[in-house]
């Protein structure tokens, strides 16, 4: 066997009592010719391993290089140096893999997120991408954990699919056809009966059609996966591929689905906070920093940990979108002409810039914007009495902008169809979905919480390519 070794973080976290201990994991630095510090993922943390002078040969001593990787076996001894509480006194130093540390990317010195991105293969080996990735992870596992103690089934909906649930019409195709010389009909379109489903497939930009489904069958579902868009937004909040977390529950109207979101949100940022402390702290401190190079105005209020906690402790500031547009208008901000796109009124779909003012301008908290109009939103959106708006629900997180989108689902057959009539969304194809209204119908809501707007969010970076491992851009597919 091969694998005997401890985890840094948990050696760290015990005394150091002589203890024997083998671990494996990379070299940050090797300094003097005596103290590597090792680096294994688990933790920034580096563990300090002790070299005696003499004990191994200079020909080995060569080879411990930055990023070279080690397995060290040795004692656990209380450091003498500064800075670390532990020692790991090393009896036998084995090199798993030599680096040749002139050619490695990573210096040990600062390196733009620019330049990171570029050698996206090698960043999660920093201390940024490291605590980054560990925070992912812990939301994710939180996702799964509100939702499984809630009694909602976790739905593996399909990513090839012949719908468009969102009517948005911008998808990646899914074809096996040759390119070059694809199958055509008579009139000179392309064939997709010869294509392999014998039908136009895209990959989903949207899990929810099916989560339908399954809430009107198990109650709560929720899916967590790839979703996927292919709008030309080269922006710091848009990928092409995204994952999304979509709640569908039967017997929830719109106030019931913001309570959840709400909730929900709390929910994993408390986690994080419980369980990956000191990855927060070291994102705070690296937030501080930067922030030192902006001008005071365009600094945050409030720390990262701060921001945290008083999401935690202060409940969202609910309003309707037609409120959302007096504020807007009636702003100063609006009034010296500010916004990029002026408040034209009632009816206009509202852009980043001004989700942004309401949240971190006016109201200076996350903010559930409600009852949108009908032509801005989705055909499967409830249609209220006042036969201009429909139940919709967008939560906006202070620098991020939108983090969620959902709504009531539309339960009444008959509106349902005469709304996608007017909006040319074909019946026949969307059968299966207007059988659940034909057969026990019930009201029912969800939402779609965009998972890399929540690590942006709860690490406080600024550019999504940051939060995924390999983001996927227009014009960019690297890795
Ligand atoms: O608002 P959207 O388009 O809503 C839906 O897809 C619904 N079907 C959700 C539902 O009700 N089940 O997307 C939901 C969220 C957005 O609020 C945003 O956080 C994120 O997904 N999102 C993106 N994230 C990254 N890159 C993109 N291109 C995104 N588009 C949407
Ligand atoms: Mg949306």
């Amino acid at each position: 066997m091969f694998n005997k070794r401890i985890k840094i973080k948990e050696l760290l976290a015990t005394e150091p009592q002589n203890q024997q201990a083998t671990v494996m994991g990379w070299v940050r630095t090797f300094r003097n010719n005596q103290f590597i510090a090792l680096n294994d993922g688990s933790t920034n943390n580096n563990l300090q391993v002790v070299v005696e002078l003499g004990k191994f040969p200079e020909e080995l001593l060569r080879r411990i290089t930055t990023s070279a990787s080690l397995k060290v076996s040795g004692t656990v001894v209380p450091s003498l140096g500064k800075g670390q509480k532990m020692d790991l006194k090393a009896d036998s130093i084995e090199i798993l893999g030599d680096s040749d540390a002139e050619k490695y990317p990573l210096q040990p010195k600062k390196h733009s997120l620019e330049f990171l991105r570029e050698i996206a293969h090698l960043r999660f080996r920093t201390n940024t991408f490291g605590a980054i990735f560990r925070v992912r992870h812990a939301l994710a596992f939180a996702v799964h954990k509100f939702f499984h103690e809630k009694g909602f089934v976790y739905m593996h909906t399909p990513i090839i699919t012949a719908s468009d649930a969102e009517g948005a019409g911008e998808m990646f195709r899914v074809s096996t056809l040759p390119f070059d010389n694809p199958p055509r009909n008579e009139d000179g379109s392309i064939d997709f009966k010869e294509d392999f489903f014998g039908r136009p497939t895209n990959l989903t930009v949207s899990g929810q059609l099916e989560g339908e489904l399954g809430a009107t069958a198990f109650g709560d579902i929720y899916t967590f996966g790839p979703t996927f868009r292919a709008e030309n937004s080269n922006t710091a909040r848009h990928l092409a591929e995204f994952w999304m977390i979509e709640p569908e529950m039967a017997f929830y109207d719109l106030e019931d689905n913001a309570n959840l979101a709400e909730e929900f949100i709390r929910y994993i940022i408390q986690f994080a906070l419980d369980n990956n402390r000191e990855d927060l702290e070291f994102l705070d401190q690296r937030l501080a920093e930067e922030e030192k190079q902006l001008p005071q105005d365009k600094r945050s209020e409030m720390g990262l940990i701060e921001k945290l906690n008083f999401v935690l402790e202060n409940s969202f500031q609910r309003l309707t979108y037609t409120e959302a547009i007096d504020i807007l208008r009636d702003s100063n901000h609006n009034k010296k002409k500010k916004f990029q796109y002026p408040i034209t009124g009632w009816g206009m779909d509202l852009q980043s810039e001004h989700e942004r003012y309401l949240v971190e301008k006016h109201f200076k908290k996350p903010v559930i914007l409600m009852n949108y109009p009908k032509e801005i939103k989705a055909f499967y959106m409830r249609q209220n009495d006042d036969g201009k708006t429909v139940a919709a629900m967008d939560i906006l997180a202070p620098g991020i902008g939108e983090i969620v989108g959902g709504s009531q689902r539309e339960e009444r057959q008959d509106k349902l169809e005469q709304r996608m009539k007017e909006m040319h969304i074909p019946a026949e194809e969307l059968w299966w979905y207007l059988d659940t209204r034909r057969f026990g119908t019930v009201p029912h809501a969800g939402f779609g919480l965009g998972f890399e707007r929540m690590v942006l969010f709860v690490t406080g970076m600024n550019n999504i390519r940051d939060v995924i491992a390999f983001p996927r851009t227009p014009k960019s597919a690297e890795f």
